[in-house]
Formats: C-alpha cells, sequence, structure tokens
C-alpha cells in the first residue's frame, strides 16, 4: 500500500479500510507521510466524506496514536463539557463550578483558542498565576479533594490530532463533520471522563453554519459515543451573535464571576443551565425542573461562585490581580432602529485582531483587550447610544469594521431561538 493509493480511493468517493486509515495516520504522525499527502488526503475527506464506519476507525486510530487518561481513581462520576466553538463562548467556566458545586466530578481538560473563536485555557490564564499546566496526579487530587479541576491539553493525548489539526487550520480542512467528529471524540475518550456532554454552535461565529450540518454532526458525536459506551449529548446552540456580552479573556472571566453569582446575561444562562439540567437530572435521577431549581439556587445563594474560587485558588491564581485594558472606547450607532444582526464570526475576527486571540499557537494573547456589547440583537437603539466598548491595548482598530458588524433596520425580526435541539 502506498500514500497515494489512500488518496486515490478517497478522491474517487470509495470506503477507507481500517487498515488504509491507519497507514495514513499512523504514517503522518511518524512522518513517512508528508504535509502535502495528508493534506491532499484532507482535502478528499472534506469533499467526499466518510461513512459512519470510517468515522469511528479515524477516531480509534487517532485515539491510539497517544495516552488515554485513566480517571478510575476518581470516587463517582465524572463529566466532561465540550464546544465546537463560538464567540463569546464562557460556558464551561459557569457550568463546571455549577456542577461541581452539586457534588458532579470536573475532571476537564480544554484548548487554547484558535482562529475567532476563544478557549478556555486562554480565559483561565488571563486570571494572574492560574497553572493549568498541573501534574495528573494533581490533577486527579484536586478533582477528589474539591470535585474540579481544569488543564490544558497534556503531554502525549492524541497527538495524531495535534498534527492533523494543525494541519488542517492551514489547508482549509476544518469544516467537515468526519474529521471534526473524530478530533472531538478521540480527545473526549482519550481523557477518560464517564458522561460526554457537547456544546455544539450553529450560525455565523461557528464552524457549523446550518442547523442540518449541526445536527448531522450531533448524530454522528453520539454514534462514536455509543460506540465507546460513553453516554454522549450533544445541545445545538444558536451562535449568529457572541454569547453573553463580553469578547476577550479576562472581560469574559468577569461575566462569568457575574453570572456565578446569580447576574448573568440571559442567553448565557439559559445555555448554561440547559447543559446543567441534562447533566444532573441524568446523574441524581431528577426531573428537569427540580435540576434547575436546585442550579438556580447554587447561583443565588453564593455555592457556585465559592467553588470557582476554590478552583482558581487551588490553581494558584489570583482574582484580585484580574484586570482588563484600561483604553476603553465608546462606540455609537449613527443611526436609530432595532438591531437585526450582530456578526459574531466578524466581532470574533476584530477581537482576534486586537490581541484576545491567535492566529497560530505559538501566538502570544493579550488577556485584557476585547469586546463588551451593550446592546443585544433585538434591542432598539436611538442615534448616539453605545453599541459597545472596545478595550484596546496595543493594537488599534478601525470604528467602521465594527459598525459593519451590526445590522440596524427600522423593522424588528424576532431573534433565532437559542437552544436549538438535543440529540442523545
Ligand atoms: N474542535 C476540535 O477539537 N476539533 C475540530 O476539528 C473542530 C473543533
Amino acid at each position: 500500500m502506498t500514500i497515494i493509493d489512500v488518496i486515490n480511493k478517497k478522491r474517487l468517493n470509495m470506503e477507507l479500510s481500517r487498515e488504509e486509515i491507519e497507514f495514513a495516520v499512523n504514517g503522518y504522525v511518524d512522518g513517512t507521510v508528508l504535509d502535502y499527502q495528508m493534506s491532499s488526503l484532507l482535502m478528499a475527506i472534506v469533499l467526499n466524506g466518510m461513512t459512519t464506519r470510517e468515522t469511528i476507525d479515524l477516531t480509534d486510530v487517532m485515539l491510539n496514536s497517544g495516552d488515554r487518561i485513566d480517571l478510575s481513581s476518581i470516587d463517582g462520576i465524572v463529566v466532561d463539557k465540550h464546544s465546537t466553538g463560538g464567540v463569546g463562548d464562557k460556558v464551561t467556566l459557569v457550568l463546571a463550578p455549577l456542577l461541581a458545586s452539586l457534588g458532579i466530578k470536573i475532571a476537564k481538560m480544554s484548548g487554547k483558542g484558535l482562529g475567532h473563536t476563544g478557549g478556555t485555557i486562554d480565559k483561565l490564564e488571563s486570571i494572574p498565576g492560574f497553572d493549568t499546566k498541573i501534574s495528573l496526579d494533581k490533577f486527579i487530587k484536586q478533582v477528589n479533594d474539591i470535585n474540579i479541576a481544569i488543564v490544558g491539553q497534556t503531554g502525549n493525548l492524541v497527538p495524531a490530532d495535534k498534527k492533523i489539526y494543525a494541519l488542517r487550520d492551514v489547508t482549509g480542512t476544518v469544516e467537515s463533520i468526519p474529521l471534526i467528529a473524530s478530533s472531538v471524540m478521540s480527545k473526549k475518550i482519550a481523557s477518560g471522563a464517564d458522561i460526554i456532554i457537547i456544546d455544539v454552535k450553529v450560525g455565523s461565529g461557528a464552524l457549523m453554519k446550518t442547523l442540518e450540518s449541526a445536527r448531522e454532526l450531533s448524530n454522528m458525536l453520539v454514534k462514536i459515543g455509543e460506540y465507546y459506551k460513553k453516554p454522549t449529548v450533544c445541545i445545538i446552540t444558536n451562535m449568529d451573535e457572541p454569547l453573553g456580552y463580553a469578547v476577550g479573556n479576562s472581560l469574559e472571566v468577569i461575566e462569568a464571576i457575574n453570572t456565578l453569582k446569580g447576574n448573568g446575561p440571559s442567553d448565557l444562562l439559559e445555555v448554561v443551565i440547559t447543559l446543567c439540567s441534562i447533566i444532573i437530572g441524568a446523574v441524581k435521577k431528577i426531573s428537569n425542573t427540580e435540576a434547575k431549581e436546585l442550579l438556580f439556587k447554587q447561583l443565588n445563594n453564593g455555592e457556585a461562585y465559592k467553588k470557582f474560587e476554590q478552583l482558581v485558588i487551588s490553581q494558584g491564581g489570583n482574582l484580585d490581580l484580574l484586570t482588563t485594558s484600561n483604553k476603553v472606547f465608546s462606540i455609537k450607532s449613527d443611526k436609530a432602529g432595532y438591531i437585526n444582526k450582530i456578526d459574531a464570526l466578524k466581532l470574533g475576527e476584530i477581537a482576534k485582531k486586537i490581541g484576545a486571540g491567535r492566529n497560530t499557537l505559538d501566538d502570544e494573547i493579550d488577556y485584557g483587550v476585547g469586546i463588551v456589547l451593550n446592546k443585544k440583537v433585538g434591542d432598539y437603539v436611538e442615534v448616539n447610544d453605545e453599541l459597545l466598548k472596545v478595550y484596546l491595548n496595543e493594537k488599534d482598530i478601525s470604528m467602521g469594521e465594527i459598525i459593519s458588524c451590526y445590522k440596524i433596520e427600522d423593522e424588528r425580526k424576532e431573534p433565532n431561538d437559542l437552544i436549538l435541539d438535543i440529540i442523545k
């Protein structure tokens, strides 16, 4: 077998065998398959897709490329949550301590942000001192002691995905259901949790642009979960506008803290409560209504925030030192009307440009910069009402570019629903 045979087979839209997938993936990891050959195969997969069997084999081959984490020494059911990536998506920062405050074990390995979407690790690292690289022993001990630990992806976990994802990122081969599903699930299975819950984002700021493709991805994620006997639930949520008001690392931590104290924006709260009530319902065997009551109680009585503080202190962070950039500009509306659109993708790109995100995994992040919306889709604005604030540091920004993210019209369009489907 040669790699050219494998590429040609997929180019002709034929089903690859397990051996052919192993040959390509393992060869790419050990360097015998070259970047341009793997790019060619990836593009053939983007264009022709993969069957469920091929996608499960691809997941399994990637999973076997590195270590798997053994969480069996953690008492109780361990939950992992993942998002396919959005703008202003600080759900994990709220959901993880909220669930941990109710006794659920959260052993979470999170990623750094890439492109226009942010990453939980960058957000946590905006808290001075917060160590996202604690040892596996400390990680497990911390989950046993306080129910929660969040770390970056360590050493040799799915090295095949690390290498293939970096290549996909620069070869236009990210948007593919089998490639996304195998990338996400190989990491989730390797991370060792018992229950996997995935927030599949759909809309202008997300990888999946249509509800139909988000459903297709969710079905594939659930099937892979079934194969590994790991209950997997996907919720499909709208990402046409940023989630909440803040975009940018420390700004998002501040919004998450407010939400943990019971003062969160309604859209962020809706996603958090929907995800958490599914998990609480499944683990504690209680109804959805009882689960929701319990969750709101934890937000309003300070327990959820206390758990977040415990997490931060345990990993060396100091919330008193959390800062945002002090060069703040207010952007005003140049017309009156209803905000019918705030382009999440464009705003995410702007936030990245001013330093809140990175183009390559080695880029430095400017933690204090970002954007805080003052109005959301569906709101009415007068001329000169503030649309948003921009927090800048070294890089500058064109006001026209920001204004072009908004569609302000005389007639109000009903905003899209936030929770679009739940697939399990
Ligand atoms: N997140 C991942 O981990 N992998 C993808 O391919 C896309 C989003």
